[in-house]
């Protein structure tokens, strides 16, 4: 448990840029925290190194593509040296791709690449990180899905990101796998709004402040009673 001498750790995947990047810049701002951002290009991640100058906490970056297995497995050395001693409080699985397709459009390659990144990289990263939450009293797993993984909403949604819905639907039931597996974990699978990123584009309904600030309310205050739930960003539950 995070205590006056041991800060909260937290792991963010994809934050490089969009609600990744906003989900580091907000812990960042807390001296209490240790950060590490995972990201594919950390060479590239120039937002990443500009916060690093303002940081009250701690900012750690380490290179980790979830669409590439032998990059998630490498990330273990640098996550070990960084987390080994202290464990790991909270995994946010946020990196994500989403392709504009169809079910009679679709390219099945698109739809692996999909499942690729969105579901089988953060299974994999979760178990890459497993023996640090195992060290932390808090043990929460944060898996970022969508509404557009609801089987229950999807007619609303209609057929467009046909691959992306279908790998988000996997991602909610990894998460409820991982609960019924380690029921001591709080593993929740949730939808950040439509949110104005690369991904939700300039319409989308909310600024990444409004999201973010909203799901850190969300997982900080998360009790076992809400492991397995299908969350939005402001806490509402979402129909499978
Ligand atoms: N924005 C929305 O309206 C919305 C709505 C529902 C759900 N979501 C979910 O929210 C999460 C974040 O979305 P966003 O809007 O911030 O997306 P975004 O603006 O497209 O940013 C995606 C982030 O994921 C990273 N990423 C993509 N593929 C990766 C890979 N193979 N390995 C490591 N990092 C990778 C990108 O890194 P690079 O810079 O290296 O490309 C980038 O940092 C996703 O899970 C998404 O499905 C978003």
């Amino acid at each position: 448990m995070p205590s006056a001498s041991r800060p909260t750790t937290w792991l963010v995947t994809g934050s490089s840029r969009g609600i990744g990047f906003e989900i580091v810049r907000q812990l960042v701002d807390s001296p209490n925290n240790l950060v590490v951002a995972a990201c594919r290009s950390p060479e590239k991640a120039t937002a990443l190194h500009g916060l690093k100058a303002t940081a009250k906490g701690t900012l750690h970056l380490v290179q980790l593509d979830v669409s590439d297995f032998d990059s998630i497995r490498a990330a273990a050395k640098p996550l070990e040296a960084i987390l080994g001693d202290i464990g790991l409080d909270y995994l946010i699985n946020n990196a994500a791709i989403a392709i504009l397709d169809t079910a009679f459009t679709l390219d099945p390659e698109d739809l692996l690449r999909s499942v690729r990144t969105n579901v089988a990289g953060p299974a994999l990263v979760a178990q890459i990180c497993l023996p640090f939450l195992n060290k932390s009293e808090r043990k929460v797993i944060l898996n970022v899905s969508s509404t557009g993984g609801s089987i229950a909403t999807a007619e609303t949604v209609g057929a467009k990101l046909a691959s992306y819905g279908m790998s988000k639907a996997a991602l909610n039931m990894l998460t409820v796998k991982q609960k019924a597996e380690r029921p001591d974990i709080i593993t929740i699978t949730l939808c950040p709004g439509w949110v104005k990123t690369d991904m939700g584009g300039k319409e989308a309904q909310l600024e990444p402040e409004e999201s973010v600030s909203g799901i850190l309310k969300v997982i900080t205050s998360a009790t076992q009673e809400d492991s397995g739930k299908y969350l939005r960003y402001n806490g509402e539950v979402i129909p499978w």
